[in-house]
């Protein structure tokens, strides 16, 4: 499968994806990695690995419609199968979702249905839970609100700091991404409805 990824960040998630890629067993490959901001880490770390990248800066559309119509373009070009969304700080069209509907993934810093938007982390030290973590779904028109494919908890210590626990969190986004990523490539995961559907059973 054909692979694009989008970023805003550092890439850490994109990297786990790229090196998880190499395996022999994984059927996928990231042809395409494209970010809304030019000095993204991320776009490093594509040319590190001979990726093709780009920049499409948000700054240069008057709107989000023609910003997203712009990006499907961009994306329609790659012939991809799959649309991986790592650290890509946008809020999406409804019409680039519905495009897209069904390719696209995006990992969430929290156990959804909590804590959807930012400032994850920090909001569940306030709120006092003793346990947090990551989402992986399937993106739909609703805001952090499409169907869940995988979860993975951690737990909160007294006096972490909101970097202590992203960085906890972090660890298992590197676990559950490509793992997702690996599903979808396999053609066992697909999206139904409002269900995510893994070997034909409903998650
Ligand atoms: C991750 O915490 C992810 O959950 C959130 O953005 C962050 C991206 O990190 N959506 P990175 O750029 O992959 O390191």
């Amino acid at each position: 499968s054909r692979i694009l990824v989008l970023i805003s960040g550092g890439g850490t998630n994109l990297q786990a994806i790229i090196d998880a890629c190499t395996n022999d067993n994984f059927p996928g490959e990231v042809v395409a990695v494209v970010s809304n901001k030019a000095d993204a880490y991320g776009l490093t770390r594509a040319q590190n690995a001979g990726i093709t990248n780009l920049a499409l800066s948000h700054k240069e559309f008057s709107s989000r419609e023609d910003y997203d119509q712009a990006l499907i373009k961009i994306i329609d070009g790659f012939a991809v199968d799959l649309i991986v969304l790592a650290g890509f700080m946008r809020i999406l069209t409804p019409s680039f979702v519905q495009h897209f509907q069904g390719k696209l993934l995006n990992i969430h810093p929290s156990l959804l249905p909590k804590y959807q938007g930012l400032n994850t982390h920090q909001r569940a030290i306030d709120a006092g839970d003793d346990v947090h973590g990551v989402s992986v779904h399937f993106v739909t028109e609703e805001l952090d609100g499409g169907p869940v494919i995988l979860q993975a908890k951690v737990p909160v210590f007294e006096g972490d700091s909101s970097e202590d626990l992203a960085a906890r969190v972090h660890q298992q986004e590197h676990r559950i991404y490509p793992l997702v990523v690996k599903w979808f490539t396999e053609q066992r995961l697909n999206m139904q409805g409002d269900h995510a559907i893994l070997d034909g059973n409903i998650l």
